[in-house]
Formats: C-alpha cells, sequence, structure tokens
C-alpha cells in the first residue's frame, strides 16, 4: 500500500500536497498550448518548468538537470512537441515525458503534479527522487 499523503501515477509515485503537507501553489491563471511557464516548487527553492503540449496535455518536471543540476530550458522549437535542453552538457528531455533523449543526465526529470481547477493551474504534488 501507499503512505498517507503519496499518490501513485503512471510514470511513478509521488508526495501530495495540498492536504496538509503542503500548500498547493498557483503556477499560471492559464497557459494556452505551445506556452509554458517557470516556477518555484516547494518552498520557493526548487524550479520547475510547466508547458502546455500543442495537443493540449499539461505537463511539469524539475527544472533542475539530472546530470549535475543545471537549469533546463524548454524550447517549444524542438522535436514535435518541444524538449527540454540542459545548456551545460546538452543533455535533452522529451517534453511529453521528461524522458532523456541525449547526453549524460541518467535519470528521467522528476515531474510536478498539477491540477487545472477554475482560478488557475495548480502544482500539488512532487515526484519522489528515485522514482523514475
Ligand atoms: Fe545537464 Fe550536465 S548538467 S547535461
Amino acid at each position: 500500500g501507499l503512505a498517507v499523503g503519496s499518490v501513485a501515477i503512471a510514470g511513478g509515485l509521488f508526495h501530495r500536497h495540498g492536504d496538509g503537507t503542503a500548500p498547493a501553489k498557483l503556477v499560471a491563471e492559464r497557459l494556452a498550448p505551445g506556452e509554458s511557464v517557470t516556477f518555484t516548487y516547494p518552498g520557493d527553492a526548487d524550479r520547475a518548468t510547466a508547458i502546455r503540449l500543442r495537443d493540449g496535455t499539461l505537463v511539469a518536471y524539475s527544472s533542475v538537470c539530472t546530470h549535475l543540476a543545471c537549469a533546463v530550458l524548454w524550447r517549444a522549437d524542438r522535436g514535435t512537441e518541444g524538449e527540454l535542453l540542459c545548456p551545460c552538457h546538452e543533455g535533452v528531455f522529451d517534453a511529453r515525458t521528461g524522458a532523456v533523449t541525449a547526453g549524460p543526465p541518467p535519470r528521467p526529470l522528476p515531474k510536478v503534479l498539477l491540477e487545472e481547477r477554475a482560478d488557475g493551474i495548480y502544482a500539488i504534488g512532487t515526484q519522489r527522487s528515485g522514482q523514475a
């Protein structure tokens, strides 16, 4: 079974926030297809990027490269759905999954769980380190 406060979704086990362990965080009021926003979460320490893919899917990942922790950047013009690029050693991550597609990063980018509410998009959970 899962620990209280965690939720399993496709791709890993997440700490769920907004249940007293940590507040949900407003990421953006809205994101149109092809738009992204960078936000800090949790505790204004960890950077993350939320992306509305062109097919309408909303995704978010840690912006901290799993190689040596440089900040990854979303590039909408790369691939069919954009890519997350790390400028330090040319690490590349798939924007749809966070998976490594090129370069030295050893693990996918950790995911951030988002929830769309009436007043905006909230970050509600973070993927546990070490879960892919
Ligand atoms: Fe990102 Fe090396 S720190 S590829």
